[in-house]
């Protein structure tokens, strides 16, 4: 059904309900028009087959507190909540409620409910989310709109915003941008889920910005550099993959972030803002608990001092950290928290969602368990200061497409890095042979 045709009949639904501006709860705008220019007959042929038993419900106000009494959500005895709208969306249906009084969020969103209220009306899968308080939204779902994989936008060779960029599609159709300057971002997902390509996503969307010379990526894939090895002195500034290449990376890196630290503090900068002289540093490590299987103990708990030391200190003088690993657990990443970005690709048990969105995420509708293998790259995404998350989807990078991004982005065609010892350099000493800085010797004096 193409959205266009969904438009079409959403407006006069809405207007039939008076529900002009429902979405967002607050006064309604617009003056409803006579439900009987609407009668629910009309409504229900005019839309698509697929949701009319749906649409039969909600549009006919006997049945959707039939439905409400049944689900034991309302009763006449005690009253029903208020729908105060519903309308066609990408994915179906939202609906929004007005809780009745003494009920509270968990009352709608549990499986049992969401599962019950699917049969009811007829649909592949009920979600539920809280816009507001005493609100809830329920979102009767028949297509998934993140079915299509995403592609790649072109590359392009414009200015980056930093803090919003480009990674995939979200759900409702916008394009899911993710904050990566003054953030962190924590990534899990089980084999195959499409860490990948959210890495990859993120660096495309970064690239033009690593062309500039305004981030420098330094990589870890303690893989084996299978999945990152093509970017090897072109696209990273440093790239390691064994655990001891890793923690002396992490090591430079902490160093580099104390005295950057300690510089700006001197200078008394309120605020960093990337320069090329002083980068966003993006310290990236792919499947991290893989360091495990070839680190000592010892090492594992250095590799986790730093990145500790990182993570609480970097983010305001620029450095970034973005983790992947499969198994979000406290043991293999204790510093959840200290992640403001967090993407939950498919994960295998109900349990892990909680493991990388914090306490009772499953139950404000973070679903990762749900995420079907055949959509790899879909996510929840959460993030510090929201209490909802974005079902979103990765842009889809194939082999060809990561050499495309490296050959486009790279600053140099080869970053060897300084192959001498320059610490003793003077930047005011031009050399012996250039009059008129100190280090010329005049021949003629000489003699
Ligand atoms: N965003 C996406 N859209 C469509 N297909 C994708 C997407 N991301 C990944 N895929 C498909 O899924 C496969 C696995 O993806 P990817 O390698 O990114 O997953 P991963 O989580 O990094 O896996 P692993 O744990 O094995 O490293 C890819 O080869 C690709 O075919
Ligand atoms: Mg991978």
């Amino acid at each position: 059904m193409l959205i266009s045709s969904l438009i079409q009949t959403a407006v006069p639904i809405a207007g039939a309900l008076g529900v002009g501006a429902w979405i967002t709860p607050g006064p309604w705008h617009g003056t409803p028009a006579p439900a009987e220019e609407f009668p629910v007959a009309q409504i229900v042929a005019q839309a698509p087959a697929i949701l009319r038993p749906a649409v039969q419900v909600l549009a006919d106000p006997a049945l959707t507190e039939q439905m409400l009494t049944t689900l034991k959500l309302g009763s006449p005895l005690v009253g029903f909540p208020g729908v105060q709208g519903w309308d066609y969306a990408r994915h179906g249906l939202t609906v929004d409620l007005w809780m009745l009084g003494g009920q509270c969020f968990e009352d709608w969103n549990n499986d049992n409910i969401r599962s019950q209220m699917a049969t009811y009306l007829g649909v592949r899968q009920v979600t539920v989310s809280s816009p507001a308080a005493s609100w809830v939204r329920l979102q009767v779902r028949v297509h998934d709109t993140l079915a299509e994989p995403a592609t790649l936008p072109d590359l392009v060779h414009n200015e980056v915003d930093l803090e919003a960029v480009p990674v995939g599609i979200r759900e409702d159709g916008d394009t899911w941008r993710v904050q990566v300057l003054y953030r962190h971002i924590l990534i899990a997902g089980a084999m195959g889920s499409g860490k990948g390509s959210v890495l990859w996503s993120i660096i495309a969307g970064l690239g033009p910005a690593i062309k500039a010379g305004l981030v420098d990526v330094l990589m870890g894939d303690p893989k084996g550099g299978m999945e990152f090895g093509r970017g090897e002195h072109r696209l990273w500034v440093d790239f390691q993959w064994t655990a001891e290449g890793i923690i002396g990376m992490l090591k430079t890196a902490e160093k580099d972030m104390q005295d950057r630290a300690a510089r700006l503090r001197e200078a008394r900068v309120r605020k960093f803002v990337p320069s090329v002289e002083d980068p966003l540093i993006l310290i990236v490590i792919d499947e991290y608990a893989a360091l495990s299987a070839f680190a000592t103990r010892e090492e594992m708990q250095e590799a986790m001092r730093l990145l500790g030391l990182i993570l609480t200190q970097g983010r305001a003088v620029g450095f970034s950290v973005m983790v992947a690993l499969q198994d979000p657990s406290k043991e293999t990443m204790p510093n959840r928290q200290l992640f403001p970005v967090r993407i939950g690709l498919k994960l295998d048990e109900p349990t892990q969602n909680s493991m990388i969105h914090g306490q009772g995420a499953k139950d404000r509708g973070a679903r990762c368990h749900e995420i079907p293998d055949t959509t790899p790259g879909v996510a929840y995404v959460g993030e510090d200061g929201t209490r909802e998350f974005v079902r979103a989807r990765a842009y889809y990078v194939s082999d060809d497409d990561a050499d495309a991004i490296v050959d486009a982005y790279s600053p140099a065609d080869e970053i060897t890095g300084p192959t001498q010892d320059y610490s003793d350099f003077d930047p005011d000493d031009l050399g012996e042979e250039i009059p008129g800085d100190g280090g010329f010797a005049d021949p003629a004096v000489a003699a």
